[in-house]
């Protein structure tokens, strides 16, 4: 696997979802992979799970982890191309990817959605970037239009959960304050659709994701019809396509809570963290014994391992 970035790149998902048992299981057993070998995990933007996560897996397989923050503790970056860099910026991508490929031998990249250029956003500008000019394999750690170390770990949970051969999964959108970025829904649905589930998504109108990656999802309006007979609840704010990267409704009737989940099928909860108490989920739903969040987030380590052996195993 040169690169990890679409549902595509793990291949045979039943295979990649028994390896993620076996890793869970023994997560130290392939220690050996990683030795003298090192992981730079390039941070754009914050994080809290991809980050500790990311660095636990690559220890749990002996490779030295490397955190880059960059705009905290590196030269600010470039990454637009055939500009003339006279304003913060005091390095180019072409430059400083190179550099770090020759530091380590995988990377892990860090880098949100501008949310201002859908053309920029959505052709992964930046990551591509990586994965043309470092020699390396790169790893998604969330860039603009994927999350697919979350959504593996989303899978991995509702496997490991789930007590019918094909579960209904819905997928709704819910209000929060800030315009936030499409990688996670839309990974979520890519990922949601290789699987062997009933999937649909339950949102607004005007929050209709990229077709790509909505793919055979069935999109319901109405929420609470949406929720009927559901056995997993996967909670998520996403801004709009159109106008790009907007905030178009704040219907506060979309915040999951008791009512919808009363339709369900005793659902399970998801959120891929960090989450908005009473914006995106009740305190109630979201504290009950039906909520997977925390095991869902310890599931990023499992999903970050599967992934990093892979790589390590190709080499
Ligand atoms: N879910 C997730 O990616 O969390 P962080 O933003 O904290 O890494």
């Amino acid at each position: 696997m040169k690169s990890f970035f679409h549902v595509q790149d793990i291949g045979d998902l039943a295979k990649a979802l028994e390896e993620a048992k076996q890793v869970k299981a023994t997560p130290y057993a392939w220690q050996h992979l990683g030795k003298n070998k090192t992981i730079i995990l390039v941070f754009f933007n914050n994080s809290l799970r991809t980050r500790l996560s990311s660095q636990k897996a690559a220890l749990n397989l002996g490779l030295d982890p490397i955190v880059l923050n960059v705009n905290g503790d590196s030269w600010k970056l470039e990454t637009r191309m055939g500009v003339v860099m006279d304003g913060d910026k005091s390095e180019h991508l072409k430059e400083a990817i190179p550099v770090i490929g020759s530091y380590c031998d995988l990377i892990g990249v860090r880098s949100f959605a501008g949310l201002t250029d859908k053309e920029f956003d959505y052709n992964e500008t930046i990551l591509k970037q990586f994965i043309d000019y470092s020699g390396k394999p790169v790893i998604s750690l969330e860039s603009a239009t994927v999350h697919p170390c979350q959504a593996f770990a989303d899978l991995f949970t509702i496997e490991e959960y789930k007590t019918k051969k094909r579960p209904k999964v819905v997928m709704t959108w819910a209000p929060h304050p800030r315009a936030l970025p499409q990688a996670v829904p839309n990974s979520f649905a890519e990922w949601m659709n290789a699987a062997d589930v009933d999937f649909v998504i339950a949102q607004p109108e005007g929050y209709e994701l990229d077709p790509q990656f909505v793919g055979n999802a069935r999109v319901v309006y109405d929420q609470m019809e949406a929720f009927e007979g559901a056995d997993f609840v996967y909670a998520k704010n996403w801004s709009a396509m159109t106008p790009y990267g907007q905030v178009i409704n704040k219907d506060m009737s979309w915040t999951v809570g008791a009512r919808q989940m009363a339709v369900t099928n005793n659902a399970h909860f998801l959120h891929c963290l960090p989450v908005r108490r009473n914006m995106i989920v009740t305190d109630e739903v979201i504290d009950s014994p039906r909520s997977l969040v925390i095991p869902e987030a310890a599931n990023r380590v499992v999903s970050a391992q599967v992934v990093m052996k892979r790589m390590l195993e190709e080499m």
